[in-house]
């Protein structure tokens, strides 16, 4: 049993309990000042503040001088396309010549561009492909993702993707929650039968990904073009039944009934909701679905910004995560996020913290094993280079995660 001390933490901010925080509670975080936390087995055993340890320094097999620093609970990337092939840079492109994100789908890119180039793309690949994101991601204080398969819309590649994302999970240090998202477009041979292809996904794929046990989640894209309030009622019930949480690309672009929907299944979040209306805010607050936003996206879209303070206004928990995928966010730096989650969505940075750590984790079914830092959660936390989380908020560009520990630890 390997018991891990950290000390000389300047402040420890974190969110408490295991549960989602709304409204007021969004904002509400926990701050110990001059801390020390012990860890045994990956697991946080103790906080202490005012200069107090958790014990002798002897009784440790490890001890890591946190220098003055803030130290948060690793953050929880609640939303990316991790698996894919290739890339689409050549979008940038047709985006200058005025070209739109539906546009460029409807042409046979986008999306499908990337799913010819997934089906082309070998399990190794993808594998080694993503371990590097997930590297990466850890590198940026991200210890848990969820992750979407999507990019197959076939049983062949579908289960391909998410058996990668399985090995992932099991393999790289990143705990990796795997979401069935068959439905994030209609592949070419369903072309103008997107009903037919709704039916197979639900009578064919589904029971086979519940079967292999291959997801937790069942995700599907509701947006004008892609698949309507009809269609996604369809395959999110069938999920229901099935026993899979559910997820929902709602109001990216359109109001089309997502949101609604979200609110009426149970859903544990909706994503995007930058077209978002009051009455699809007043179902999600009913129905006690999270509110998924991806301020990235807005960004590299040059959309406008989902009304997050509404929301919170309103009772509707937010979590905020990157959208890491080939097309409408490139990146997967959630520190880049936060900074959006305050100067864009004018959170502040308490609201902030809660949105990318225990939000998340709850909305991924993790809120009892990650996004605070307490006694019996596991021990992933960041110390950052930065003497407060104003600081995290107010800088952009850089990367302030000076060390990730996960489980306890030292991943970088
Ligand atoms: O969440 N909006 C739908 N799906 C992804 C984009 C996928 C892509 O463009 O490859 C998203 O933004
Ligand atoms: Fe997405």
């Amino acid at each position: 049993m390997k018991k891990v001390l950290i000390r000389n933490i300047g402040c420890l901010q974190t969110p408490v309990g295991s549960w989602s925080h709304k409204g007021s509670k969004q904002g509400m975080n926990e701050k110990f000042m001059n801390a020390a936390i012990a860890i045994e087995d990956g697991k946080i055993t103790e906080i202490t503040e005012d200069g107090k340890l958790p014990g002798a320094e002897e009784d440790f097999d490890e001890i890591i001088d946190a220098e003055g620093n803030l130290v948060t609970p690793g953050l929880v990337d609640g939303h990316t396309h991790l698996i894919f092939g290739g890339y689409r840079q050549h979008e940038i492109a047709m985006k200058l010549a005025g070209a739109d994100y539906l546009d460029i789908l409807r042409a046979g890119g986008g999306i499908l561009d990337t799913v010819r180039k997934t089906r082309e793309a070998s399990f190794e690949e993808l594998y080694a492909k993503a371990g590097a994101f997930l590297d990466e991601m850890l590198g940026f204080g991200v210890t848990t993702c969820e992750a979407k398969s999507g990019y197959g819309l076939d049983a062949e590649n579908e289960l391909k993707m998410l058996e990668v994302i399985r090995a992932l999970g099991k393999e790289h240090a990143m705990d990796v929650v795997p979401t069935f998202m068959g439905a994030h477009a209609t592949p070419p041979e369903y072309e103008g039968k997107e009903d037919e292809y709704i039916e197979m996904m639900c009578e064919e794929l589904m029971p086979q990904v519940r079967d292999k046990g291959l997801a937790e989640f069942c995700d599907i894209f509701c947006e004008d073009s892609v698949f309507n309030a009809e269609q996604s009622r369809k395959y999110l019930m069938k999920a229901k039944e099935m026993g899979f949480a559910l997820k929902i690309h709602a109001d990216e672009i359109e109001a089309i009934g997502g949101s609604q929907l979200a609110g009426e299944l149970g859903a544990a979040s909706a994503e995007h909701l930058i077209a978002i209306e009051e009455d699809g805010m007043d179902s999600m607050a009913a129905g006690g679905t999270t509110a998924m936003l991806l301020p990235a996206t807005s960004f590299y879209l040059d959309k406008t910004y989902a009304p997050a303070k509404r929301m919170i206004e309103k009772g509707i928990p937010v979590a905020l995560a990157s959208d890491f995928n080939p097309g409408s966010c490139p990146s997967l730096n959630l520190q880049f996020v936060i900074n959006l989650g305050c100067l864009k969505y004018r959170m502040t940075p308490e609201e902030v913290l809660t949105a990318v750590t225990i939000n998340p984790a709850c909305a991924c079914g993790r809120g009892d094993l990650v996004g605070t830092a307490e006694p019996g959660k596991q021990a992933d936390l960041i110390i950052w280079d930065a003497p407060d989380f104003e600081m995290v908020c107010y800088r952009f560009g850089s990367n302030l995660a000076k060390h990730v520990i996960k489980k306890g630890e030292l991943v970088k």
